[in-house]
């Protein structure tokens, strides 16, 4: 008898083991089909643009909205913006900066967030801009010691954290390069709008909407879905800017931010380009390949970035209705771009390419160019269409060359 208990207890361990080994043989990825873009949730074939926005995509959007990222609330909340600095002539006189802050209230509580800015002086005209969260503060951007620390930063970092040292992660922001394009870059610390920690989210915005907190539903929104709608408020601001060409507004998230800002692209229509950078499991790459982060492993690392529904999928993959070819067809025909970084293999390059890939039916309907074949691109040879892709050699970041391959797509979307 105590053998066969022995027995068993050890099959139970073996099994929980094989359940959370990483996956980074590709052999070892198992065969499995995606769910279908074109075909509606009751089997009709979609073969029109119209029935792709008016059945197809409401579809796609309600799935990933109750399964993956949850509901955002349709409820307003007050924001208003106070310009804390100006100043016309930073970058040598090429650029005017600006720090804004954000208030947003429901009456009772309010949280502030500050949005950095950069606009290039010398266009005339009005410029494109890209906007995009930092992960370690404003301050963490550029060496310009007149930036402002993040309100919330205290809360998320201990007071001796290497974080609050300036210019950490500059080069994510290469802000030269941006300015010299022509472009403008809009930024914002993302601990302020849902700081990144679980039990830190009575300081996100989602503590200001009606219900919280007593109704944690299990499609309800948490962080993603937060950064995501934070976006959109950047967007709201930067309509109100006259330098500003609201009809040219890119999005670019890296890692956690990529899925957000594929979520965000995926919603709001506002944003033209969505630029994933590194973004992986939740992000770009495809859940069912089960290579690299799996939605087990996200979803017990951080429980606070996707709805509680989700949870259902840990293990089980492929029982998802969903899968990310469809969140990258929902931008259709906005243009998108997905970027891999070789050695990055827990976001799963291949899985990232491959989903650009299989939201090409969509970017056809609207007659529009995508990705032609599924063989991964060699490195830093990227793929410019309607939807673009590359991988370049290197671990998980944000390099130069990335800024330089999104400038790129952005002149031959933007500037011709
Ligand atoms: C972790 C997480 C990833 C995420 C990344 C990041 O590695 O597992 O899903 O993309 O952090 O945001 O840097």
């Amino acid at each position: 008898m105590k053998k066969i208990i022995g027995l068993i207890a050890w099959l139970v361990v073996v099994c929980l083991c094989a359940q959370n080994e990483v996956n980074y043989n590709e052999s070892k990825v198992p065969a499995y089909i995606l769910p279908d873009l074109l075909e509606g949730n009751n089997g009709e074939k979609i073969t029109s643009i119209e029935q792709w926005e008016k059945q197809r995509r409401p579809e796609l959007l309600e799935l990933f909205a109750s399964q993956v990222y949850g509901q955002t609330p349709d409820a307003k909340i007050d924001v208003t913006y106070e310009l804390l600095t100006e100043d016309p002539n930073v970058m040598d006189g090429k650029a005017t900066g600006k720090q804004v802050k954000f208030t947003f209230s429901n009456g009772n509580k309010k949280i502030e967030a500050i949005l950095l800015m950069y606009i290039p002086n010398k266009p005339t005209g009005k410029v494109p801009v890209f906007v995009g969260y930092n992960f370690k503060g404003n301050h963490s951007t550029t060496l310009d010691t007149t930036i402002l620390y993040s309100p919330v930063f205290q809360l998320v970092k201990e007071p001796d954290h290497p974080d609050w040292e300036r210019g950490i992660q500059s080069n994510r922001w290469c802000y030269d390069k941006i300015i010299d394009r022509g472009y403008a870059v809009a930024t914002m610390c993302y601990h302020d709008i849902f700081p990144d920690k679980p039990e830190l989210k009575d300081h996100s915005i989602i503590s200001l909407f009606p219900g919280y907190p007593e109704t944690i539903a299990p499609g309800e929104w948490q962080a993603i879905g937060a950064w995501a709608w934070g976006s959109s408020r950047i967007v709201d601001f930067l309509e109100t800017q006259e330098k500003i060409d609201s009809d040219k507004i890119a999005i670019m998230g890296h890692s956690r931010q990529g899925k957000a800002a594929l979520w965000a692209g995926a919603r709001d229509e506002r944003f033209r380009i969505v630029i994933s950078n590194d973004s992986g499991c939740g992000g770009a790459a495809l859940f069912r390949r089960k290579f690299g982060e799996t939605i087990a492993v996200i979803n017990k690392n951080f429980p606070h970035w996707f709805c509680e529904n989700f949870r259902q999928y840990n293990d089980r993959d492929e029982m998802l209705p969903v899968d990310q070819h469809q969140l990258i067809a929902l931008i259709a025909p906005r243009k998108v771009y997905v970027a891999s970084a070789e050695e990055d293999l827990w976001a799963d390059p291949r899985g990232e390419f491959l989903s650009a890939y299989h939201a090409g039916p969509v970017y056809r309907l609207y007659g529009l160019t995508a990705i032609d074949s599924d063989k991964i691109p060699q490195l830093h040879k990227p793929i410019m269409e309607d939807i673009g892709y590359h991988i370049r050699a290197g671990e998980h970041d944000v390099t130069e060359y990335d800024w330089e391959c999104y400038l790129d797509f952005a002149d031959k979307h933007f500037k011709n």
